[in-house]
Order: C-alpha cells, then structure tokens, then sequence
C-alpha cells in the first residue's frame, strides 16, 4: 500500500513536470533568431536578429556578460519607450521586433549577450547570443604593405626625376657654355 502511494506521488510529480514544460512549450512568448553565434572585427558594425512575439506588448531587454562583467545595455517596449544605458546610447539600435544592432565594436564587445523577453502578465523567456569580435589585424598588416609599395614606388619616381632633372641640368650647363664662348666674342667684336 505505502509503496503504492510512493509510486502515486512520483506519477504526480512526473504528471507536474510534464505538465508545466507543455506549458513553456505553449507559452506565447517566442524569440525565433537566425544565428546565435556571430563573429566580427573591431570598429564593424553587429547586428542581433530575433523576431519576438507574445500576448500583448512585450518588454524587452538586452543584458552583455563576459568573465565578471555584466551591464544592462537597453530596456524597451515596441511602441512604448526605448531606454538606452548612457554608454551605448551612441552605438545602439532598437528594432521593435526585438532586435538590436551594434555599431563600431571594440575589443570589450566580444562577450555574451542576453535577451529578455517579458510579458505583460509577468513571465519571462531569454536567449543568448555569443558574439566573437577580433582584432582587425590583418588588414592592417594589408593595410602596411600597400602603404610601404607605394611609398617606395613614390621614392623611386623622385629618384628618377631627380636623375633625370640632374642630367637635364649638366646637358644644359654644357649647351649655355658651348653657346656662350662665341657670343662673347662676337660682343667683344662689335665695337670693332
Ligand atoms: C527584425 O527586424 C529587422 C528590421 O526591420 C529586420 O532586418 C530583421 O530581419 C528582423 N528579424 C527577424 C528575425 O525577423
Ligand atoms: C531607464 O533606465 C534608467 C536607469 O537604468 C531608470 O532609472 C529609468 O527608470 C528607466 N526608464 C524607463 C522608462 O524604464
């Protein structure tokens, strides 16, 4: 009997649990997003792609995590109000469906970014993003070497016309003295 009843409370709690997941399944909160691992390069822009729908207008938040830190970025309610933490009042942007974009990151960017999703009736459901941002090294190494081929073809054009402006001058050196011996003559003469 006594382990009959154990077996009814397990049932229940079974019953509960699959209960409250059909539930979750069921809730009218969904957050659908395209891609939920990014990768950038410092100073390019990022742009948070979800599609959020629930009963009534939902709240939403966007929180950043990386090692220790952790900072709201944004609150807002399509339609409503749209508050922007001051430090990237500048860089973000709301969309109504959820969505945010990030322009020019940083190196602190790279992190795991949070959303929120809120219903009027208090229930909430989140998503996390990853975002990966690297350091734009190798365009600044491409960035280099175009710089330095054409400082050195500059280098060489001067050369050049240093050369050829050298030798124009010694040509013309040698013609003005050529001309010059005659026609001190000829003026040495004229009086005559
Ligand atoms: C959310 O809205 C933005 C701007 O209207 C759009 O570019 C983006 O594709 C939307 N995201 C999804 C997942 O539908
Ligand atoms: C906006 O955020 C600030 C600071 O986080 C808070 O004090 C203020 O109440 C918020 N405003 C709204 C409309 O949520």
């Amino acid at each position: 009997m006594r382990h009959f009843r154990l077996w009814d409370v397990q049932d229940v709690a079974v019953f509960l649990s699959i209960a409250s997941y059909i539930c979750d399944l069921a809730g009218a909160i969904s957050i659908h997003s395209p891609q939920r691992s990014l990768t950038r390069s410092v100073q390019e822009d990022v742009f948070f792609s979800v599609d959020v729908s629930c009963d009534g207008v939902p709240t939403i938040q966007w929180n950043f995590m990386s090692g220790a830190v952790s900072r709201t970025i944004g609150t807002w309610q399509p339609g409503a109000y749209t508050n922007i933490t001051v430090d990237y009042s500048s860089r973000v942007q709301s969309y109504d469906n959820g969505s945010m974009g990030l322009s020019d990151l940083r190196l602190q960017d790279g992190g795991y970014y949070v959303i929120t999703v809120t219903e009027t009736e208090g229930s909430s459901k989140d998503t996390g993003f990853v975002l990966k941002v690297n350091e734009a090294l190798y365009e600044d190494l491409q960035y280099l070497s175009v710089s330095a081929l054409a400082l050195a073809c500059v280098a060489a054009l001067l050369m050049l016309l240093i050369w050829l402006l050298d030798k124009a001058y010694r040509r013309i050196v040698a013609w003005r003295r050529r001309r010059q011996m005659p026609e001190t003559n000829a003026t040495e003469l004229q009086p005559l």
